[in-house]
């Protein structure tokens, strides 16, 4: 029996996750919270011929803690998007709040549960949710994570491109490590599972780079003040959360990049630490995933000069980003 929660329900994230999540077998049951619509959207998944129950609350009647009640995985797309011309970090006045307030909730109710951060800026939601985890004494960073496969998804789509067959692109694997922001985004394309073809040189290897560190601007833009990714993340999200769920089941070898604290893994941390020449208290690199959750965190491994560049402009902005995050909670009046 596995529970599901998602909360941020009824938005455009929201609503194709849930429909994922219930096309999911492995879940039996799927709770769905919302500030908004979250009964109709529950009405409606609950006819698909799947296995999960569908239930969906509002915040009248104690909606949150129902929802969570039982919860085992918790999948958290609430907030606002971005519109054109914002930055991930525009999004935190808005979005810190709400993380906070549904962290709390959690860690009242289903302080257990896998807790699975897609709300921007993500490289510091994350912080916020497990700052007030401490702060409720219910912390374990083996089972908090940013969600960053969109950027996994996109490399994998974006190298399939280049080497002209679309598709390869469920087969390349690209660990994109750092964080999930503009210049944190950082692919390992020297680490692609499928070489790119000779015909990239390196002015196409950089803009392949740019392409998938803002992937994300091309979609705002596209939308034209609408939102930003909602389709592509909710596949990814459902990915990340398909991944959880099949390590926890005993699944063995399950490695994806999530952005998660580096206490998930002292030894794999240290390591980490070293090849970064920075301390960072949290950062996304490959991770083994176990019933657990966070079993190991994996070194960078061997990266090219230009890659190592580009981890050394990721550093600061990822440390400004974590303490944003850690002092929004720490230091809260
Ligand atoms: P949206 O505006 O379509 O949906 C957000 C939903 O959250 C709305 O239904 C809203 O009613 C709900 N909500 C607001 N306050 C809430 C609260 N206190 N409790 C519960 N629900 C609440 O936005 P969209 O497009 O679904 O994006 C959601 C978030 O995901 C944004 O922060 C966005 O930046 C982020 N995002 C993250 C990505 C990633 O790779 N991690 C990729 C794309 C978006």
């Amino acid at each position: 029996m596995v529970k599901a929660v998602v909360l941020g329900a009824a938005g455009g994230i929201g609503q194709p996750l849930a429909l994922l999540l219930k096309a999911n077998p492995l879940i039996t049951e799927l709770g769905l919270y919302d500030i908004v619509n979250t009964p109709g959207v529950a009405a409606d998944l609950s006819h698909i011929s799947t296995p999960a129950k569908v239930e969906g609350y509002l915040p009248a009647d104690d909606g949150l803690k129902k929802t969570l009640t039982g919860a085992d995985i918790v999948v958290i797309p609430a907030g606002v998007p971005r519109k054109p011309g914002m930055t991930r970090d525009d999004l935190f006045k808005i979005n810190a709040g709400i993380v906070r307030d549904l962290a709390t909730g959690i860690a009242a109710t289903a302080p257990k549960a896998f807790v699975l951060v897609i709300s921007n800026p993500v490289n510091s939601t994350v912080p916020i949710v497990a700052e007030v985890f401490k702060k409720a004494g219910v912390y374990d960073p083996k089972r908090l994570f940013g969600v960053t496969t969109l950027d996994v998804v996109r490399s994998s789509t974006f190298v399939a491109e280049k080497i002209g067959d679309l598709s390869l692109s469920k087969d390349v694997v690209v660990p994109v490590v750092g964080g999930h922001s503009g210049v944190t985004i950082v692919p390992l394309l020297s680490q692609s599972s499928h070489p790119l073809p000779a015909s990239v040189d390196t002015a196409s290897l950089d803009a392949l780079v740019n392409r998938i560190q803002f992937g994300g601007d091309e979609v705002v833009k596209a939308k034209g003040g609408a939102g930003s990714a909602t389709l592509s993340m909710a596949y990814a999200g459902a990915e990340f959360a398909s991944k959880i769920l099949r390590a926890v089941k005993g699944e063995e070898g399950i490695v994806a990049p999530s952005y998660v604290s580096l206490e998930a893994d002292p030894v794999g941390a240290a390591a980490l630490t070293k090849e970064l020449g920075a301390e960072l208290a949290y950062f996304s690199s490959n991770i083994e995933l176990g019933p657990q959750g966070v079993v190991k965190i994996n070194p960078l491994g061997k990266i090219t000069e230009a890659e190592q560049t580009l981890i050394k402009a990721a550093i600061p902005e990822l440390q400004k980003n974590i303490t944003t995050g850690v002092t929004f909670i720490t230091e809260a009046k």
